[in-house]
């Protein structure tokens, strides 16, 4: 591991943050129903929330000499509130699971204060995997 190599696999985790934020804020315009209000709710702080994430990485990717890649990703759409909540849990699983290899990675580098940040993303993408299970499991009930 290297801060060449680190600074493409933040970039890759920037990316995701911006897809994520991108998902979420169209999502949240677009969940129909008394079940797409609940989601609606959850997702509001999210939005800001991820890409706060991305502002984070952006930082870093240009302390350690890189360019943060903000291209726009391809969001993709679902119809349904149960689509939604099920591709925004492959999201955020995805997410941690980055975030867990990168933080593994940021002791490779001797990176620890990296390291720790990584972490605490890590954890608060398992949060939001945690928020929409939950809301997976109760929807039916709606
Ligand atoms: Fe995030
Ligand atoms: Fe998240």
């Amino acid at each position: 591991m290297d801060e060449k190599k680190m600074i493409e696999l933040l970039n890759g985790d920037i990316q995701h943050e911006i897809g994520a934020a991108l998902t979420y804020l169209y999502q949240h315009a677009t969940a129909p129903g008394l079940k797409g209000q609940v989601l609606r709710d959850i997702l509001a702080p999210e939005i800001p929330g991820e890409l706060q994430h991305a502002i984070m990485l952006a930082d870093k990717v240009v302390s350690l000499g890189g360019k943060p890649d903000l291209a726009v990703p391809a969001v993709k759409t679902q119809e349904t509130v149960e689509d939604m909540i099920t591709y925004d849990i492959e999201l955020e699983i995805e997410a941690v699971k980055n975030y867990t290899a990168r933080a593994d990675q940021a002791e490779e580098l001797g990176d620890l204060g990296l390291k720790v940040q990584l972490e605490n993303l890590a954890a608060e993408e398992s949060e939001h995997r945690d928020m929409l299970q939950r809301l997976a499991r109760n929807i039916e009930a709606l």
